[in-house]
């Protein structure tokens, strides 16, 4: 396999200065999964992945027909939300999809104004401006769908200074389990139907004003048995990073495809998330039940400082304790990055999270592909799913 990155420019003044500057977004501003049961769900993020509690809604604030979850870590706020009746839409999609990301929201100082730059260059609208108040003060959002059954809602929040969105209270708990070093997200990545990924960055492109800074087609991206092909989408100021990926032909199934049949559809495949100690992070994350993929062979580990090329003077981990943990560890023109990614954490083989930690690289981990696909080859083939 090859571990070059073509057509590829590194820089990111040059890397993003085509994108448009209709809609600027100032970071993202929670993710809301749609799950069966929102109050465990919530126990397995503060025990397991040490988030802290912050907001609730539900019956006791006087919504009807959800309960939701909010959870901290740093900059990272999830949303849990679960149906209180069968007939709600948040019923109907865990029905469908099993529990899965909903939301994407991106953090905007104008969400009429999103709302309005994103319809009107084809966006699907899927929440008309709306203004919520409470004693707090009041939060604009609105919202367009995107691929499958998920959503990007924007939310603009400079005149609110509550726990989280009016209608939530703040969530006080006794259970505080420590955090494990999440910074922030890193990137989110988009999982759509054969044949169908351009046509996803030609919307990021026209409807988002992103632009697409690094592609990887299948004769990068393959193992012996399966293949996919990924172009990652950026906004202008870079913080929003959206690769997307759809399947390619090999002699066995696609772990995209899997995805796809298990999901139902398109979705969010996974969320990656930064640290500055993804030694610590990780081995807190193992310590509390967190499963990962397996660690790659030994030669591997061997290959490490070749692969460091010019930054193996500025590498300061050891590689003892990394293969031990099963990181993996890449390389670009600009730096390095380590990275590892979990297991699927729900019992459909779909979403699952990915810890990064950059030194300098802006790359996705190119260099892992092989090695990564093959460990999730060898999950796929106990699943009979390969
Ligand atoms: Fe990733």
């Amino acid at each position: 396999m090859s571990t070059e990155l073509k057509n590829v420019e590194y820089g990111l003044e040059k890397i993003f200065e085509g994108a448009q500057d209709f809609l600027p977004l100032l970071g993202t501003d929670y993710v809301e999964f749609y799950v069966g049961n929102a109050k465990q769900a919530a126990h397995y993020y503060k025990t397991a992945f040490g988030f802290q509690s912050l907001a609730y809604a539900g019956l006791e604030t006087g919504v009807r027909d959800r309960a939701s979850y909010v959870l901290v870590q740093d900059k990272i706020r999830l949303v849990l939300t679960t149906a209180l009746n069968s007939n709600s839409p948040i019923a109907e999609h865990v029905k469908k999809h099993g529990d899965g990301v909903k939301v994407i929201a991106l953090w905007v100082e104008d969400a009429r104004k999103a709302f309005e730059e994103t319809t009107k260059r084809g966006a699907k609208p899927y929440m008309e401006p709306t203004v919520e108040k409470d004693e707090f003060g009041e939060v604009v959002r609105s919202g367009i769908h995107t691929y499958g059954d998920t959503v990007h809602v924007f939310v603009e929040r400079k005149n609110y200074n509550g726990p989280f969105l009016p209608g939530y209270k703040e969530w006080k708990s006794e259970y505080h389990p420590s955090p494990v070093g999440l910074k922030y997200i890193d990137h989110m990545v988009g999982n759509v139907g054969w044949g169908e990924m351009n046509q996803w960055v030609k919307w990021y492109e026209d409807v988002m004003g992103f632009v697409n800074f690094l592609s990887f087609d299948d004769k990068q991206i393959h193992t012996e048995y399966s293949a996919l092909m990924s172009k990652v989408m950026a906004n202008g100021n870079g913080r929003i990073k959206f690769p997307i990926n759809e399947p390619a032909e090999g002699k066995k199934k696609s772990q995209i495809e899997e995805y796809l049949d298990f999901y139902e559809g398109p979705g969010c495949q996974h969320i990656a998330v930064a640290t500055d100690d993804i030694i610590t992070t990780v081995t807190k994350l193992r310590e509390r039940g967190v499963e990962f993929l397996s660690a790659p062979p030994h030669t591997y580990y061997e290959d490490v400082p070749k692969r460091l090329g010019k930054h193996v003077d500025i590498f300061k981990e050891d590689i003892q304790v990394l293969e031990k943990l099963g990181i993996l560890i890449d390389a670009d023109e600009e730096g390095y990055l380590l990275q590892i990614f979990t297991k699927p954490v729900e019992d459909r083989p779909t979403l699952f999270y990915e810890i990064i930690q950059r030194m300098g690289a802006r790359g996705f981990g190119a260099g892992n592909f092989k090695a990564l696909f093959e460990s999730i080859e060898r999950e796929q083939a106990l699943r009979g799913t390969l």
